[in-house]
């Protein structure tokens, strides 16, 4: 009998179909080439870097989008910080391959991080980045005017989303990191910079 498959898989317009599902020790070497390629080398200057250099992602919200020949084409990871006292998770980076993107695949992976970190419990998400893109899912500028980031930033890019009512309320002062430390080999392969850039993602 063929057992029935569960792979969540989105149908796409002009490409093969691709899924979704928990970003594997083995996609490291392609999510890295994706990320430099879509931010450029210097990405890891970047302010919201700060907050996860040496530190794990929140658990099953390292997420990768996966073609049907098995590219990795899309990520997303998000990072346990407290923001200004309140508990959050800072989203990012979410990268989709320049060969793919109009075809949801942003989405699909924005859908489901959110999902997941609902179901985890999570009260609410912060990130740096373009708001026309991400009030689609929810996210403004309402509730961070008073966060803050350990370098520079553009304001009108820092938004929230709260997956718990209330969740934000009152929230002031810094984002910082929380999640748990790397592994000492791990940490100690990230790559650090001296300077903060602002455009962080
Ligand atoms: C942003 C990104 C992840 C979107 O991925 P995608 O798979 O193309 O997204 P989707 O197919 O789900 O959505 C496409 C829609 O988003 C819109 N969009 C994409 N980037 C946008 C932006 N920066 N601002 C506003 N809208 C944007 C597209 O115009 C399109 O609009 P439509 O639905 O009205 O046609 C992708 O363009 C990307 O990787 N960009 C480079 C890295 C980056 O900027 N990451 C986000 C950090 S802020």
């Amino acid at each position: 009998m063929t057992a029935k498959r569960n792979t969540p898989v989105a149908l796409i317009r002009n490409a093969a179909p691709f899924a979704i599902r928990a970003e594997r020790a083995s996609d490291v070497v392609a999510r890295e080439a994706l990320l430099d390629a879509c931010f450029g080398d210097n990405r890891h200057t970047r302010t919201c870097q700060r907050l996860r250099d040496g530190r794990a992602p929140a658990q099953g919200l390292s997420l990768a989008a996966v073609r049907q020949d098995g590219r990795l084409v899309g990520t997303v990871r998000l990072w346990h910080v407290s923001a200004g006292g309140r508990s959050a998770l800072m989203l990012g980076p979410l990268a989709v391959d320049h060969d793919c993107r109009g075809l949801s695949v942003g989405a699909a992976l924005m859908r489901r991080a959110l999902d997941v970190a609902k179901a985890r419990g999570h009260g609410a998400v912060i990130l740096l980045g373009d708001a026309p893109y991400y009030a689609r899912y929810g996210f403004t500028a309402a509730k961070t005017g008073e966060l803050s980031l350990p370098g520079a930033f553009e304001r009108e890019r820092l938004l929230g989303l709260e997956l718990v009512e209330g969740a934000l309320d009152g929230a002031w002062g810094m984002i910082t990191p929380t999640g748990a430390p790397l592994p000492k080999s791990k940490a100690s392969r990230t790559r650090k910079a001296p300077l903060a850039v602002p455009h962080a993602a």
